[in-house]
């Protein structure tokens, strides 16, 4: 039996690559570049499916058609990249791998939380450029996160497991902005459901765990940056669309936030450079998910999503 074709828009760990040679005929990007639109479209008109990933122009290639690509596997849980309608429209299904990343980007979120709040940024820079001086007792006083508030916004798996690792793990008190309220969460973590506006004037530390959807794009607008404690800090793992850049950065500039967590940006791979300038800003190139474990993980749900659709079975992460 003829096995059907899948394009790898982007290189995977090996053994996701042989997986998905074992039961695919595979087209990998050799050399592991961006796709272009046209090369997209190439894809899309030559397989049967296609594992993708951010970063991937898949608003404006699914413009043409018609494809013979019938569905789209995508690697990661974020799937603004992708014009749904679009693709629905063109009878293309579309997965991705919601449960594979919890805990790594977790652990970034606090990670940065960490780096932000005890200025770990500020001091690295300073030691490598040979400008260090010394033990003394006012260098690099940063923030203790015992007892202070972190405030997560969009509590789902992500944002539950920050707020297990910063309560239990650093003695942080929770509070969340979510659609639905989580009762169980809100006895184990002491915690509550708050307005978002709520929610901003009382955290100490703000993190973004939302997706980019017309409801979150620019949601953390200046309006709402001002509403922020005096003095607390902004993370972001989610997307840089949630946040009005601008606004932030005069956020930053004024001292009304004392700092900014981020690992993601409107318009990656490109960095607003005034960003770049500020001190207070600890910036990383998207690498909630990364690492070998996690980034397998992700392949594998993924190939075993082709699979199920390939087979006539229900899939296992349907995006609708
Ligand atoms: C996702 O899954 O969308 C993440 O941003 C990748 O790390």
């Amino acid at each position: 039996m003829t096995k059907p074709t899948v394009v790898l828009t982007r290189r995977l760990p090996e053994s996701v690559e042989l997986a998905a040679a074992e039961r695919f005929d595979i087209r990998v990007n050799a050399d592991d570049h961006r796709f272009t639109v046209a090369e997209m479209q190439e894809a899309l008109r030559a397989a049967d499916g296609i594992i993708c990933t951010l970063g991937d122009p898949l608003k404006e290639a699914l413009k043409g058609g018609p494809w013979r690509a019938k569905i789209l596997a995508n690697f990661g849980a974020g799937t603004d990249h992708i014009d749904l309608a679009a693709a629905k429209a063109a009878g293309i299904a579309v997965t991705n791998t919601p449960g594979a990343l919890t805990e790594a980007t977790a652990d970034l979120a606090m990670a940065l939380i960490l780096m932000t709040t005890r200025r770990l940024g500020e001091g690295e820079r300073e030691l490598r450029a040979g400008e260090w001086t010394g033990w003394r007792p006012t260098h690099l006083l940063g923030s203790s996160l015992q007892g202070k508030t972190l405030g997560i916004i969009g509590f789902g798996r992500i944002g539950q497991a920050t707020a297990r690792r910063a309560h239990f793990g650093f003695g942080m008190k929770i509070s969340y902005s979510s659609r639905s309220s989580r009762a169980e969460l809100d006895q184990e973590l002491r915690t509550k459901n708050l307005s978002l506006d709520d929610l901003l004037a009382t955290s100490d530390v703000v993190s973004l765990h939302t997706p980019a959807t017309p409801e979150t794009i620019g949601m953390l607008d200046a309006r709402r940056i001002a509403l922020m404690k005096r003095g607390s800090y902004l993370i972001n793992t989610a997307r840089g669309s949630v946040v009005d850049e601008p606004a932030l950065i005069a956020a930053l500039k004024s001292g009304h936030l004392a700092g900014a967590g981020l690992d993601v940006y409107p318009r990656e791979p490109e960095i607003t450079p005034e960003l770049l300038e500020l001190p207070n800003v600890v910036a990383l190139p998207h690498l909630g998910s990364a690492t070998l474990e996690t980034r397998t993980a992700m392949g594998m749900r993924a190939v075993e999503n082709l699979s199920a659709f390939f087979a006539g079975k229900a899939l296992l992460d349907p995006v609708t």
